[in-house]
């Protein structure tokens, strides 16, 4: 594509039907905001100019896409404020005038690729279609269309009888023989830089809605006897969000296309449906995955491990082998290397596990440092904040911490050290040595039946009273 391309963001719009304080574009998808999932697939296409039209909400849309991190490459960002929201074709001038003023007058040339914030799952290569159906054709646009399942109030497409694309109706504005119709619009095109800004000022509003319609400049093109062209897409492709029930569609949409990926990539998923990824989850071949897996961004899974069932992963590193779960919860900061082993109601969080380490039961482990072969006893907490501070805890190679021991942070076991069970470590222990902090034990040899005797007689004593 050598063609200068303008890619303009259409995020305007309120999203009221969320009923959020959020701006509807930021709704995360898989731990992603929505407009992040759009962004990526634009960035692909490597556009020279990326301009996003902003109005409710304005700051948070700005700060957001500021924040993304593809956004330091080649294009660059513009943001054009649309105050008052009379409609896509309204929305898209507003950039168009922006862009204009800012490159002083100079013509503009090349694609303008029309897309949506609350359109998330567009793919580059549908994008690309678009843009070259246009381009091979000489068009003046070229409109994404789709057929769903349920055509709905979608604006129709109206063709020609040679297939070629007459005009759009909005739903609103169709006869009943137009809503027969099972071609939809997207909403998206591509459209020639050059001719859109004449276009553009053509639109009026005098429809059902009262807005100026992006949709109207294809008829705008066809009356001029210029050429539009239509590209297509699946329905999954287009989907929109405008309510929390469509942003729970979207999330299911993504999901199911993310486990068909990982099986596809060799990753067996018990359950697949019961599982859940992060967009960057990212696991390699010959990983099991039980039923009820929740994984937050930052996942990543080394060959051969197996996630048990109900564990909950975020942020965390897994090496080769590792065994983690049931009912691990692995925060942020994780890293375990090969052959460790996280069991049943352990969390980590900022832990880095040696090679072949052991937190096998009911332990906390944050802001630790774990060399390889370390034994973690049941119940062993590090006891790493003071409710001020954060401290560090660290077990050289080979330790073996005894159950229920509490390692008050910051303190350091020294490797092949073994702290007895139920000690509470606030110094140092050196390698190599025994550290134990509870009290001795006595025994006393048959208290137990004299107890029981003396117990039992106080209680006869009673009940006779009372008899
Ligand atoms: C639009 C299409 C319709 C298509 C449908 C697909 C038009 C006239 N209609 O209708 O043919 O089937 O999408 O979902 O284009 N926006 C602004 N500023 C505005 C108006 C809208 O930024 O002044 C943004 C919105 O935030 C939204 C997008 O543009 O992201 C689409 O606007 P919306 O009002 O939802 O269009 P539809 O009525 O759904
Ligand atoms: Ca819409």
């Amino acid at each position: 594509m050598s063609n200068r391309l303008t890619v303009i963001i259409l995020a305007a719009g309120k999203g009221s039907r969320m009923k959020s304080g959020l701006h509807k574009t930021l709704h995360p998808i898989a731990g992603k905001p929505m407009l992040y999932h759009l962004l990526e697939s634009v960035t692909e296409l490597q556009p020279d100019r990326i301009c996003v039209v902003v109005g409710s909400e304005k700051q948070q849309v700005i700060d957001a896409v500021s924040g993304f991190e593809g956004g330091a490459q080649k294009a660059a960002y513009h943001f054009v404020e649309q105050t008052e929201q009379l409609g896509t074709g309204h929305a898209v001038k507003v950039a168009v005038d922006a862009l204009a003023e800012q490159s002083g007058g100079t013509s503009e040339t090349g694609d303008v690729l029309v897309l949506y914030g609350d359109v998330p799952f567009v793919p580059a290569d549908v994008m690309r279609d678009m843009i070259h159906t246009r381009q091979n054709a000489s068009a003046a646009a070229s409109v994404l269309g789709f057929t769903p399942a349920d055509a709905g109030k979608y604006g129709r497409l109206v063709l020609d009888e040679y297939s070629d694309l007459l005009r759009i109706v909005e739903f609103k504005d169709a006869s009943d023989s137009e809503r027969q119709l099972t071609l939809c619009n997207s909403g998206m095109m591509a459209l020639d830089a050059e001719s859109l800004p004449q276009m553009l000022g053509q639109v009026r509003n005098d429809n059902a809605a009262g807005e100026y319609y992006l949709t109207d400049l294809v008829a705008i093109a066809r009356e001029a006897g210029k050429q539009v062209t239509t590209a297509h897409a699946s329905e999954e492709q287009v989907m929109g969000v405008n309510s929390r029930a469509d942003l729970a569609s979207a999330e299911a949409a993504f999901q199911a296309r993310k486990r068909r990926e990982m099986m596809d990539a060799g990753v067996t998923l018990v359950d697949p449906d019961s599982v859940f990824f992060a967009a960057d989850t990212v696991i390699a071949a010959d990983v099991t995955i039980e039923p009820h897996v929740f994984m937050g961004a930052g996942v990543t899974i080394g060959a051969g491990s197996v996630i048990r069932a109900f564990s909950h992963l975020e942020g965390a590193i897994i090496g080769e082998k590792a065994q983690i779960g049931p009912y691990a919860r692995l925060r942020p900061g994780t890293e375990l290397a090969a052959q460790t082993k996280v069991g049943n109601f352990v969390e980590t969080k900022k832990a880095k596990v040696g090679v072949g380490s052991k937190i096998n039961h009911l332990s906390y482990v944050g802001d630790a440092v774990l060399g390889a072969d370390v034994n973690v006893g049941a119940g062993t907490i590090t006891c790493n904040y003071d409710g001020f501070n954060k401290a560090q805890t660290t077990m050289g190679d080979g330790s073996f911490i005894g159950s229920n021991s509490a390692l008050v942070a910051p303190v350091n076991i020294g490797a092949g050290a073994i702290v007895a069970a139920g000690s509470t470590i606030t110094k140092d222990v050196e390698p190599d040595s025994l550290a134990i902090t509870r009290a001795g034990q006595k025994t006393y040899s048959g208290w137990a039946v004299k107890f029981r005797k003396r117990a039992k007689a106080a209680k006869d004593k009673t009940r006779n009273k009372k008899g």
